[in-house]
């Protein structure tokens, strides 16, 4: 079952003409030496913005960045801005702090298609409280509210969803919001089928409601990263020195059960590539059942990744979250190109759901062979689990279905 989205009004259904737009993104993107490193997700909100400047908006931009614990200089906006401004190639002004007089009054001066981003609105302590007095002070900003960040939709905070019931005018999804949603629920909709999962990273604990919830929906999925380890263990089988939770090991073996019972083929992998250190001189070798007590499990092995690669070419619909082994360390990732190999060239819709996974893909090349990347790795697991998104929760309440 997924939410029924529909109701909720595009930006394009809002006239924004004139109109002060509070337009809430996900500009959360890596920082390195006072510089945006990867832009993907600025990239990503440029059809939205571009739009609502298209039709003389006064654009009130937000995000936050990072997770500061108030006014943090060294996680600014500011390198943010400047990318920005750079890709729009448009004039960005960013205000000191994200409410208060001296933002109020950027925000009464701005003209028609001038773009004022606020500083990051975590520097406030009240937008992850979802505090009730920001939420008013934001919604004093806007006669339209447009929610663009799907990367953020999974956290109920005050620009994400405290501020939408006070918000005098139309409030609706930007571009990618609503591309982001259609690709998720195409997958689950979509009758392809067999419906493959592959699943990796280091921990079972952060993918427990994801496993719990695909079981009742793919016929496959296929175990790598760490996280193998605590199955395997969970088996009484050999890891090495191969990390795994101890205290999921409960957990991994109920899961196992769950899935033989519901007829899903819960894959391990059935060789690894060890090293007894993580380096990109590392002596690796290859091994079945016959760890070495120091030998640490760091990527699945050949026949794994032939196993794999299979059963994704055969897919009817795959979604993949999670590298397969350490992939940025070059002896440590064959097996996470393989699946991202394997997912550029099946005829399978293929869903890849950010973080490592989106990062391998573009450090491999592929990433415009892949059917949707979406830009929230936890937002897009969080709608996979089943879960509600508090931010697109709060626009479908603010956005009750008409009566005829
Ligand atoms: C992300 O990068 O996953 C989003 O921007 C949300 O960030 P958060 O996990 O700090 O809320």
């Amino acid at each position: 079952m997924t939410m029924d989205w529909s109701q909720i009004p595009a930006i394009n259904q809002i006239d924004l003409t004139g109109k002060r737009v509070f337009m809430r993104l996900d500009l959360n993107a890596p920082i390195k030496d006072g510089k945006v490193k990867d832009d993907t997700r600025l990239r990503a909100v440029l059809p939205t913005i571009n739009y609502a400047l298209a039709r003389n908006a006064r654009l009130i931009l937000a995000s936050h960045l990072g997770r500061p614990k108030g006014v943090d200089p060294s996680q600014s906006l500011e390198p943010v801005a400047a990318k920005l401004a750079e890709l729009l190639n448009h004039e960005i002004k960013l205000s000191d702090y994200p409410v208060g007089d001296a933002t109020q009054k950027l925000v009464s001066e701005l003209r028609n298609n001038e773009i004022l981003l606020l500083e990051n609105l975590r520097f406030d302590k009240g937008e992850s409280k979802n505090d009730e007095e920001l939420s008013k002070q934001f919604a004093s900003y806007a006669d339209v509210y447009i929610n663009d960040a799907f990367g953020t939709a999974h956290r109920a905070h005050a620009s994400t969803a405290g501020m939408i019931p006070f918000v005098q005018g139309p409030s609706g999804v930007g571009f990618l919001m609503h591309k982001e949603i259609a690709a998720l629920t195409h997958l689950l909709n979509d009758p392809a089928r067999p419906f493959v999962a592959v699943l990796g990273g280091a921990k079972v604990s952060d993918k427990i409601g994801l496993i719990q919830n695909l079981l009742g929906q793919c016929q496959s999925i296929l175990i790598g990263g760490a996280m193998a380890y605590t199955f395997l263990k969970a088996l009484d089988l050999p890891v090495g020195a191969s990390r795994f939770e101890e205290d999921q090991l409960p957990l991994a073996a109920t899961l196992l059960k769950k899935a033989e019972a519901r007829g899903v083929k819960l894959l391990l992998p059935e060789d690894h590539v060890v090293a007894t250190e993580i380096s990109a001189e590392a002596k690796t070798r290859i091994v079945t059942d016959k760890f070495q007590p120091e030998d640490m499990g760091l990527d699945i092995g050949p026949r794994t990744l032939a196993t794999y690669s299979e059963i994704i070419h055969n897919a009817g619909k795959v979604f993949w979250n999670g590298p397969m082994g350490v992939f940025e360390v070059a002896p440590f990732a064959a097996g996470t190109r393989a699946v991202a190999e394997a997912m550029a060239k099946t005829n399978a819709y293929t869903l890849i759901g950010g973080g490592d996974s989106a990062a391998a893909v573009e450090q491999f090349g592929l990433a415009d062979k892949i059917s949707h990347i979406s830009t929230g790795g936890g937002a897009s697991l969080t709608f996979l689990e089943g879960e509600v998104l508090p931010g697109l929760e709060a626009l479908r309440l603010a956005n009750p279905p008409k009566k005829d």
